[in-house]
C-alpha cells in the first residue's frame, strides 16, 4: 500500500495533500504528467482542477516553438501570486523547457522550487518530499543513459478510459535542422518489448481497449537496444496484436526516413494496428528538405505513400507542414501546395517556422518575413481545410466502426474510426465506452463526422 502523506489542521480536520498540473504541448507531455499524476497519487496526493487549491503546482512544458515557451512564462506569472498568498506550496516546472534553461529558471523565477528536467521526472517524488522537508530550491536537469521515466507506467485517469498511452521510446536522434527536441530530449532510447507488452496487458485488464504509442520517431524503434530485448518495430505491433482484448493499436509521430515496406505490410496485415499513420512532410521542396536535413527527398516521400497506399488502399495519411524555413521562397512554397494537392492529406498540423535555441537552422540567413508567414500559413489551412471537407462529405454513407470513448451533455456518443476521425453518434439504445459499433456515417462536418448506429 502507498503511504498516505496528510496535513492535519488546527482543527483537528484532516486532509490529503493535493497537486495541479498544467501540461502543455504534445501527447508525450500529457503522457508525462500522467506519469507524474501516477507518481503523485502514489505518494497520497490527489488532483484539484484549479492551482490556487493545490499544495504542490506543476507546469509541464514546451519549447518547440515560441509561442509554447512564451505561454509558460505567462504561467509562470500567474504562480507567482500563489506563491505569495501561499508560501508554502511547492512550485515546480518540468519538461523541454526546463530542460533548456536548467538553473537558468531557478534565477530567473525566484517563486520556483525546482527545475525538473525530462529525463529526471521519476525523482519528482524525492525531489516533492525534500523540498517540504527543508525548503530548498532543486535544479534536476542531467541527461542520463537510461532513463528512469521511460519505464514507468502513466495512470488511467478516468476509470472508464478506453484509450490509452504508452511510451515505446523518448528521445529523438535526428538532428533535423529547425527543432529543438533532440537537445531537449535526449537521443533515441527505446524501451525492451517485453516490458512494453506487459503495460499493455496491464492497460487491457482495466478496460483499456485502444492503445497510442508513443515516441518522437516510433518506426526507429528498437536500432538502439542492440540486442538487449532488440525488435524492430513491425515485430513489436506484432507481439501487442496477440493481447487478446486489445481492441486497437495506433502510433505516432513516424519519420519518413525510416519508413519501410514491413511497417505498411504490418499495418495492413495485422487486426488491430488501425490504418492511419502520422509522417510528417514539412515541405514539398526538395531544396528546402535538404536545409532542414530531413533525409529524404519529394519524390522518395511520394513512393513511400504510393507504397503505403498499395497495401492499405483507404489508409488515413495525416502530417506535419512548417511554413516559412529560412530561404524559403515564393517557388519552394508553391511546392509544397502542389505536395499538399497530390497527397490529399486527410488532415494537417501546420506551423509557422520558429527560430529555437541551439539549432543549425537559427544561424541560416533568409529569414522569412512574418507577414509571408502568416499569409502562406493561412493559405496551406484554406487549401487542406478544402481537402479534409471532402474526405468528410465522400464518408457519407459508408459503414465505419467506432470505439465509443464517451458520452457528451448533449446526450450524444463519441468515439473515432479506425482511421482516427471524430465521430459523434446517435443510438437509440444505452452505450458504454469501449464498446465497438457499426455505424454509417450521416453527415461529413468540418473537424468530425456524425453517425448513426446501424444492426443495433
Ligand atoms: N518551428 C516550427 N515548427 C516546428 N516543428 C518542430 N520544430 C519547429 C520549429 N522550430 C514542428 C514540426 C514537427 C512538429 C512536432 O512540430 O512540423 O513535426
Ligand atoms: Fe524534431 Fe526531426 Fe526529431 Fe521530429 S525527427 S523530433 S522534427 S529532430
Amino acid at each position: 500500500m502507498p503511504e498516505i502523506s496528510e496535513s492535519t489542521y488546527l482543527d483537528g480536520n484532516v486532509t490529503q495533500d493535493t497537486y495541479y498540473i498544467e501540461t502543455y504541448g504534445c501527447q508525450m507531455n500529457e503522457h508525462d504528467s500522467e506519469k507524474m499524476s501516477r507518481m503523485l497519487e502514489q505518494m497520497g496526493f490527489r488532483p484539484v482542477s484549479e492551482a490556487e487549491q493545490a499544495d504542490v503546482v506543476i507546469i509541464n512544458t514546451c519549447s518547440i516553438r515560441e509561442k509554447a515557451e512564451h505561454k509558460v512564462y505567462s504561467a509562470l506569472g500567474t504562480l507567482k501570486s500563489l506563491k505569495t498568498k501561499n508560501p508554502a506550496m511547492v512550485t515546480v516546472v518540468s519538461g523541454c523547457v526546463a530542460q533548456q534553461e536548467r538553473g537558468r529558471l531557478l534565477k530567473k523565477v525566484q517563486h520556483l522550487d525546482a527545475v525538473v528536467g525530462t529525463h529526471r521526472i521519476a525523482d519528482l517524488p524525492e525531489i516533492v518530499e525534500r523540498i517540504r522537508a527543508s525548503r530548498c530550491r532543486i535544479e534536476r536537469t542531467e541527461f542520463s543513459p537510461d532513463v528512469k521515466s521511460l519505464h514507468l507506467p502513466g495512470s488511467v485517469k478516468n476509470p472508464a478510459a478506453v484509450c490509452s498511452y504508452v511510451t515505446i521510446m523518448q528521445g529523438c536522434s535526428n538532428f533535423c535542422s529547425y527543432c529543438v527536441v533532440p537537445f531537449t530530449r535526449g537521443p533515441e532510447q527505446s524501451r525492451p518489448a517485453a516490458e512494453i507488452v506487459k503495460e499493455v496487458e496491464n492497460l487491457v485488464e482495466k478496460g483499456v481497449r485502444e492503445v497510442t504509442l508513443l515516441g518522437q520517431n516510433v518506426n526507429a524503434y528498437g536500432k538502439d537496444l542492440n540486442g538487449r530485448g532488440a525488435a524492430h518495430f513491425a515485430s513489436l505491433l506484432e507481439k501487442l496484436e496477440a493481447i487478446p482484448r486489445l481492441q486497437r493499436i495506433r502510433f505516432t509521430t513516424s519519420h519518413p526516413r525510416d519508413f519501410h515496406e514491413d511497417l505498411a505490410r504490418a499495418m495492413s496485415e495485422l487486426k488491430s494496428v488501425c490504418e492511419h499513420i502520422h509522417l510528417p512532410l514539412q515541405t514539398g521542396s526538395d531544396r528546402v528538405l535538404t536545409a532542414m536535413k530531413r533525409g529524404y527527398t519529394r519524390e522518395q516521400y511520394f513512393d513511400k505513400i504510393r507504397l503505403l497506399r498499395t497495401w492499405i488502399p483507404d489508409v488515413a495519411v495525416t502530417a506535419d507542414i512548417i511554413v516559412g524555413f529560412p530561404g524559403e521562397t515564393e517557388e519552394d512554397f508553391e511546392l509544397t501546395m502542389s505536395a499538399l494537392e497530390q497527397i490529399r492529406f486527410d488532415q494537417i498540423f501546420s506551423f509557422k517556422y520558429s527560430p529555437r535555441p541551439g539549432t543549425l537552422a537559427r544561424t541560416l540567413p533568409d529569414q522569412v518575413p512574418q507577414n509571408v508567414k502568416v499569409e502562406n500559413l493561412a493559405r496551406v489551412h484554406a487549401l487542406q481545410d478544402a481537402i479534409t471537407q471532402e474526405y468528410h462529405r465522400k464518408a457519407e454513407g459508408t459503414v465505419e466502426e467506432i470505439l465509443v470513448e464517451g458520452r457528451r451533455e448533449s446526450g450524444q456518443w463519441y468515439g473515432r474510426t479506425r482511421r482516427n476521425k471524430v465521430a459523434n453518434l446517435e443510438s437509440s439504445h444505452d452505450l458504454h465506452a469501449g464498446d465497438l459499433v457499426r455505424v454509417q456515417i450521416v453527415r461529413g462536418l468540418k473537424h468530425s463526422l456524425l453517425a448513426k448506429e446501424i444492426d443495433a
